[in-house]
């Protein structure tokens, strides 16, 4: 059995219930582009709410990872990973958690006890030195020698500046063949951080203040890529059994020996298998020059350049060669890979047919703005230039500033951006979202906007077509985004009836119920649902008058009349077969 299936069966036989993995673009949290770790779809639950699968969770979660892919092309980082977690909502705690992870540990992996050592939180002004964590490990047989304090940089765990929280053990394996040494030292790298148990027991707002959740949650997470590395004993992750196909693949498509040619292989290797699970996924993300679409062209023109370096022949399908293996090799565990299949092995060779036919010219003229600086004593590329790469070659900011690096020039990001918003005059709005990331958002605004959406979703059914379904939706302080399947553009008369059903329903002063139901009994009453593998057997549904009736995770406001004006600003085409509309409220 693999690590993934040993982990959650050993959960699963400590009482707790696999949830499946939720969608690498998260529904309904515009703070973030992609879920980034398994506790992430969960937030609500660690503050409080009732999961409808009960307080002992376990999973492995899709997630993905794009700040630093300047570190991708060592042996050790991905942008897309599976994290495997297990949780308790309150239920147990410290003692639990470190007693399952011991026993799985030595238990199920066999891993000899004297390979293993642990941190734990020296404590602050604000939060007590983790002994009860310590003594727990001293009890299961940790010596002291292999137990180190640390501070609030490395036993202290949050996703972001703000939300739930708390101290952190964590617990490193020592790979390498040379004697386990007396004392650990986190230092070492031989030592490797293997899993990490966060005792989740505060929250933190975005005033900094910290204050006791009313429950105390474990949130544990351990990097599948990793520990299948360290268990089979290769110090370089892509030699491991989860990449193996993939580089062995790009050898033969090459010509080339994998040794010697470590850094190309490795970040087409990852960048494909990243593109190929953010295509995947139900969010319908296509390459684009904003938000998620935007960090897919990256990836997937940042592989197409390394793949040159490698002088592999872009007429072949050599994208589509690798997607496959990916396709193979996870869809067992995510459906959704043999059930997009078809579009991801499009979207890829239709970008890399895009991007192939400028990258060249591009490169010609990434060559002479480099020979027009060497003769003068600049070192940094100019806003404009650096515009032109972007705008005329397709040329993601990202990579004009890596090529530079490679040259020992800097680019002008200011500069930059000062070209880039001049150019989009017309559509500020997406433009200056693209620069601020994450959009962070006012709560109430969001809730009253997420029950819009119910609405719309509801009138579009009744004035275009009863078969629209939501495509993809994304709520920020400002505006709701709702992406829907239709072959044509909504006419003006169209969306004034829309919008004035919207607004009647929210006149009418609806309830807005929630009903807990079994999964399967929800589809037959003909709720909507958008991504039907992401729920659970138990499910919440929204219910607004006889108007509309939706899966939902919420939050929505009591009644539609908190909702107040409901105004479309804009239709538009959103990809092939699916428009978009984009609206307020007042
Ligand atoms: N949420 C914790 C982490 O990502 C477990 O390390």
């Amino acid at each position: 059995m693999n690590l993934k299936d040993l982990y959650i069966n050993f959960f699963i036989e400590k009482g707790h219930k696999e949830i499946p993995s939720a969608p690498v673009v998260p529904e309904n949290d515009p703070s973030v582009l992609f879920n980034t770790a398994g506790m992430q779809p969960l937030i609500p639950y660690l503050m409080g709410k009732v999961h409808p699968y009960g307080k002992r969770l376990v999973n492995a979660q899709k997630c993905i990872r794009t700040n630093d892919l300047d570190v991708i092309g060592d042996a050790t980082h991905h942008t897309f990973f599976e994290m495997l977690g297990n949780w308790s909502l309150g239920d147990y705690f410290k003692e639990e958690s470190i007693s399952y992870s011991y026993e799985f540990l030595t238990k199920v992996l066999k891993i000899p006890h004297k390979k293993l050592a642990v941190t734990v939180f020296i404590g602050n002004a604000e939060i007590p030195r983790d002994e009860v964590s310590a003594n727990l490990w001293r009890k299961q047989g940790i010596p002291d020698e292999k137990i180190a304090y640390l501070g609030i940089e490395d036993n202290f765990w949050i996703a972001g500046d703000s939300g739930p929280c708390g101290a952190d053990t964590e617990i490193f394996y020592w790979r390498s063949n040379e004697e386990v040494p007396h004392l650990f030292d986190p230092e070492d790298n031989r030592w490797v951080e293997i899993w990490n148990n966060v005792f989740m027991e505060f929250h933190k707002s975005p005033d900094g203040k910290i204050k006791e959740l009313e429950k105390k949650n474990v949130d544990t997470g351990m990097g599948y890529e990793r520990v299948v590395a360290v268990l089979e004993g290769k110090d370089d992750n892509y030699l491991s059994s989860l990449w193996i196909n993939s580089i062995k693949k790009l050898e033969e498509i090459t010509g080339l020996s994998y040794e010697g040619h470590e850094k190309e292989m490795r970040i087409i290797a990852d960048h494909i298998r990243t593109a190929v699970f953010i295509l995947s996924d139900y969010a319908g993300i296509k390459p684009a020059n904003t938000d998620q679409g935007y960090i897919l062209r990256r990836l997937i023109r940042r592989a197409i350049r390394h793949s040159r370096t490698l002088n592999i022949d872009q007429n072949s399908n050599w994208e589509e060669e690798l997607a496959k293996i990916i396709i193979d090799q996870y869809s067992n565990y995510y459906k959704e890979l043999e059930v997009n299949k078809e579009t991801i092995l499009t979207e890829l060779a239709k970008e890399k047919t895009r991007f192939s036919k400028t990258l060249e010219k591009g490169l010609k003229e990434f060559a002479k703005v480099i020979s027009n600086l060497e003769a003068t004593t600049k070192k940094e590329i100019g806003g404009k230039a650096a515009f032109k790469l972007y705008d005329t070659y397709g040329f993601p900011i990202e990579l004009t500033e890596e090529l530079a690096k490679e040259k020992g020039f800097t680019v002008d990001l200011e500069g930059f951006k000062q070209k880039y918003l001049e150019h989009q005059e017309k559509s500020r709005e997406g433009a200056s979202g693209k620069f601020k990331g994450g959009l962070a958002g006012d709560t109430e605004t969001e809730t009253r906007l997420h029950t819009a959406t119910h609405l719309l979703n509801a009138a579009l059914k009744e004035v275009v077509d009863k078969d629209i379904h939501q495509k993809g939706s994304n709520i920020n302080s400002e505006r709701l985004r709702f992406d829907f399947n239709s072959d044509r553009k909504i006419t003006s008369e169209e969306l004034i009836k829309i919008e004035e059903l919207v607004n009647s329903w929210i006149n009418e002063s609806h309830d807005v119920e929630i009903i807990e139901m079994n999964k399967e009994e929800a589809l037959k009453t003909g709720a909507e649902c958008m991504f039907i593998d992401k729920y659970p057997d138990v499910v919440q549904v929204y219910k607004i008058g006889n108007i509309s009736s939706e899966l939902c995770g919420g939050p929505h406001v009591k009644n539609t009349k908190e909702i107040g004006i409901f105004k479309i600003i804009k239709e538009e085409a959103s990809s092939a077969g699916i428009r978009r509309i984009k609206a307020t409220i007042s």
